[in-house]
């Protein structure tokens, strides 16, 4: 069993001014005055956020996160987001495969596969995000699926920077979480594949994301293999993204 720092990565998805932003991180800020954190901060605000709040989070240990990049370098891309674009003002992760990008905006596993490339390729740490819908989950498919989903997204992986979380589609904004037995054996299952696919494998934090909240954090976290949590809902407000990062 891999004894990782443990990540509390924050997802604000498509909400938050630059206002707002900035007084979550000041609220933040005072709020981790004095505490001995023993976790990674990171959050994904908006695109046009992020250069607005990098140093803000800087000054307090926290990482920037984006929430989709193109995998093209650049050019004529309208309205799309290139990984050096995100390098260059401060961003050090990138969502990947979002179960909202897959199922909205109809990203397949060969377009994240070249995404997690271009990311990692960037310099950049790809959170490779997999997980199973309800009905695959109680047709029993729900391992076959999130093998499939990781097979085929790092599938020629360059680097050896990597984070993958868990987000069962079923938990995510519904409030339903998955229980710490459904979290501890996926991420033990997601653990084996890592190791068979890569000599690194070992070192490749696994996070749990899906309804996580102060109430549940704690329990999660002490699952094996649940390096950290990727965070929605309970990430916009500073008090309980405070406390889970404290759980
Ligand atoms: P949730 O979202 O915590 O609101 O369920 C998690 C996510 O989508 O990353």
């Amino acid at each position: 069993m891999s004894e990782l720092p443990q990540i509390i990565a924050g997802n604000w998805k498509m909400n938050m001014t630059l206002t707002q932003g900035r007084k979550f991180i000041d609220t933040l800020a005072s709020g981790l005055v004095g505490k001995k954190l023993a976790r990674k901060l990171l959050l994904a605000p908006n695109f046009t956020l992020l250069s607005g709040l990098v140093q803000g989070c800087a000054d307090i240990g926290i990482g920037l996160l984006a929430q989709n990049c193109a995998f093209q370098d650049a050019g004529a891309f309208t309205g799309e987001t290139s990984v050096a674009m995100l390098k260059d003002v401060g961003v050090g992760y990138v969502l990947v495969g979002h179960s909202e990008r897959r199922q909205l905006f109809g990203e397949s596993d060969d377009l994240l596969r070249r995404k997690a490339q271009a990311v990692s390729g960037g310099g950049l740490v790809p959170i490779f995000c997999v997980g199973e819908t309800l009905d695959q989950r109680q047709g029993g498919e729900a391992f076959e699926i999130v093998t499939k989903q990781l097979r085929s997204g790092l599938d020629g992986f360059p680097g050896e920077k990597l984070i993958i979380a868990y987000e069962p589609v079923w938990a995510i904004g519904t409030g339903q979480t998955a229980t710490a037995e459904d979290a501890r054996s996926m991420h033990v299952h997601i653990r084996k594949f890592l190791e068979v696919q890569f000599p690194w494998g070992e070192m490749v934090p696994i996070l749990y994301g899906g309804s996580a909240k102060p109430e549940n954090a704690t329990e999660l976290l002490a699952q094996p293999e649940v390096n950290g949590l990727l965070v929605g809902g309970a990430s916009l407000d500073p008090e309980s993204f405070l406390q889970i990062a404290l759980a």
